[in-house]
């Protein structure tokens, strides 16, 4: 907990919490990291894309790694846990099994992604996707608010964009990705449950849309002849907000920007994000289609120019029965019932699954919140997760992957 504290204070910001893709607060909480892992007895580096990856070989060194992890970067104002905590958790098993001198018949990797939330970049799960061999040349170019490129980024932060490929796993080289989470909603605490097993994670799509009015004169231009932009904007959020209030969906627009964004000007041209998630991907796909209309019809209606690229589609994803089931035993094995639950919020296995089986563990925060600097947990439950997380690594023996 106190690790944790101590990452909270590497900020991009000077009084909130927001670390976001090789920004300067990042290189800071990696440095921590690595010298963490290092003390847990592991070897640490940064991958080509600046994941931090510490390792701890098994009996017989090379052997195929259990994969731990969650990301190190955060959203805008966050709170502390949401990532960290599956990092730093790792790392404290690690430093267990270092104590009591024990090798496993396999590696243990701890890995935290450099990015997950995808902040700065129009492009989430840029550590894993890098991880997996799918970061490709589309999301090299993608830019972030100042227009610089992630290539550039990349580069200025000392990282070479022509080698990001070198961060890619094999398959043969990794047993399965396992993460530990706070649960970021009030299930766990509802029910008087410390932990619980994810059984699948919900698929989200997210959109960048641009509005494209006619700036103007706040006091001249009469009211029937604008293209006002931004109040076309006000009609597209209350279009997803109603979409999504269906059964078995969640939307959100997190972000909007207003130009020019003067008090005397009508607002020319708007750029706003789409959020839109679901564990059906059908309930998800129908419910982009329709707010894609509907954002074509509202434009229409008041002669604003509209594009919408899809900036993220991914599927709903289902974790491993058998890692669920080591995960349960893991939970029971602290005195703790098994409860099984899914996952609204999105996580690096969404990516990783493309490589390896995934499994994730939650433990209880307080009343669900997350996303938000009062995201809080008990040391009581980082404990018992962190014991059970060490169990499960303990006892870990590979299984049948899905087909
Ligand atoms: C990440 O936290 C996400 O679910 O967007
Ligand atoms: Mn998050
Ligand atoms: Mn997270």
């Amino acid at each position: 907990m106190r690790r944790l504290d101590r990452l909270a204070t590497h900020s991009d910001d000077p009084d909130r919490l927001t670390r976001t893709y090789l920004g300067a607060a990042q290189k800071k909480a990696h440095e921590d990291v690595l010298g963490w892992m290092r003390e847990a007895g592991m070897t640490a580096r940064l991958d080509a894309v600046g994941n931090v990856v510490g390792r701890y070989e098994g009996a017989q060194p090379g052997a195929p790694a259990l994969l731990l992890g969650s990301h190190l970067d955060t959203v805008r104002d966050a709170g502390r846990y949401d990532g960290m905590l599956g990092v730093i958790a790792g790392i404290e098993c690690v430093e267990a099994l270092g104590r009591a001198g024990k090798r496993l018949p396999f590696a243990v990797e701890v890995i935290g992604f450099a990015d997950e939330e995808g902040v700065r970049f129009p492009v989430n799960f840029i550590g894993s996707r890098a991880v997996i061999g799918t970061l490709d040349g589309a999301a090299l170019a993608a830019k972030d608010a100042a227009g610089t490129s992630m290539a550039e980024a990349l580069r200025a932060a000392g990282f070479d964009p022509a080698r990001v490929g070198q961060a890619a796993r094999k398959p043969s080289e990794v047993l399965a990705y396992v993460e530990l989470h706070i649960e970021q909603g009030p299930v766990l605490e509802a029910g008087g449950l410390a932990l619980g097993v994810v059984d699948a994670i919900a698929g989200s799509t997210r959109l960048s849309v641009e509005l494209t009015g006619e700036a103007g004169h706040a006091g001249t231009v009469p009211m029937k002849a604008r293209r006002d932009a931004l109040a076309t904007a006000a009609e597209c959020v209350l279009a997803v907000e109603r979409r999504a209030s269906a059964p078995g969906l969640v939307g959100t627009v997190g972000r909007i920007e207003c130009l020019p964004g003067a008090i005397n000007v009508i607002p020319g041209k708007v750029r706003f994000s789409v959020d839109l998630r679901s564990g059906d991907d059908g309930l998800r796909k129908a419910a982009i289609a329709d707010v894609e209309r509907e954002f074509a019809a509202i434009a229409a209606r008041r002669k604003v120019g509209l594009a919408i690229s899809t900036i993220h589609d991914g599927k709903a994803c289902a974790c491993s029965p058998w890692l669920m089931e080591r995960i349960g035993r893991a939970i029971e094995s602290q005195g703790q019932k098994r409860f099984d639950l899914p996952s609204g919020a999105g996580h690096d296995g969404m990516t990783m699954i493309g490589l390896c089986d995934i499994g994730m563990m939650f433990v209880r925060c307080k009343h669900g919140v997350s996303h938000n600097p009062a995201e809080a947990m008990t040391m009581d439950d980082a404990e018992i997760a962190t014991r059970a997380l060490l169990r499960l690594i303990e006892e870990f023996e590979p299984g049948s992957r899905r087909t």
